[in-house]
């Protein structure tokens, strides 16, 4: 199953502020309050207006009092078109999440306990890649729309779920490079952060691919060589 997990764009660490902060204070020790023009603010549109309290700090360390500013509308969003490929991808691993749970409960239902935990398993690992999607949109300060999607899917056996996971994996694995191929001319950032998602999309492709391989090797239409499928490779 695929297991790729989400790891927090490290750039997006608040550490970017403080070091734009400490710069500012070190701007204003050697030049003056007047040396804070220069501050390099990556993640705000405009330059920073900070106010210094010279009393406050103490030891000729002034204090720097944050403007409401630096929390509102000055700050970097995500552009429409990277919202719109985000929105969509969003709703596209819901879907997977959901068929997820379905395939689990069909397969519980039919007592293949591998194929059961095989597939709740993905179902939580697609809950986790659209959180990472939306956390990354909250992340520069949009709040996610959740699209509404499929929640149900009828199945008639576990050779049919398998089928159908592989062509929900490799259409989002083609949807994914749309995406980043779109975003990388307008939004560089966002086609960075995709990249784990693209790898991830192959990755479970590869193994849905390797399962359907495996398939061949029994017959499909026997059930006791089915259940030796799903024990063997699942
Ligand atoms: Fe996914």
């Amino acid at each position: 199953m695929s297991n790729f997990k989400l790891k927090k764009s490290e750039f997006m660490d608040l550490n970017l502020n403080k070091k734009s902060i400490n710069e500012a204070i070190e701007d204003i020790d050697n030049n003056g309050p007047e040396g804070v023009d220069g501050i390099d603010t990556p993640l705000v549109d405009a330059p920073m207006d900070i106010p210094v309290d010279q009393t406050a700090g103490g030891a000729g360390v002034p204090t720097i009092e944050m403007e409401p500013s630096m929390g509102g509308s000055n700050l970097r969003k995500l552009n429409p078109e990277t919202i719109g490929e985000l929105t969509a991808r969003l709703k596209d691993e819901y879907t997977a999440h959901y068929f997820y749970v379905n395939a689990a409960n069909w397969c519980r239902d039919a007592n293949y306990k591998k194929a059961t935990a095989f597939f709740e398993a993905e179902a939580l690992t697609e809950l986790g890649h659209a959180k990472g999607l939306m956390d990354y949109m909250v992340d520069f300060n949009i709040i996610p729309t959740i699209p509404v999607t499929d929640t149900n899917q009828r199945f008639m056996g576990l050779v049919e779920i398998i089928e159908k996971a592989y062509a929900i994996e490799l259409d989002l694995m083609d949807k994914y490079n749309a995406s980043s191929a779109k975003l990388f001319a307008s939004d560089l950032t966002t086609f960075d952060f995709l990249q784990v998602y693209r790898t991830g999309q192959k990755e479970s492709v590869v193994e849905y691919n390797d399962l359907l391989n495996a398939l061949e090797l029994v017959d499909k239409n026997d059930k006791f060589q089915v259940l030796y499928f799903e024990q063997t490779y699942m």
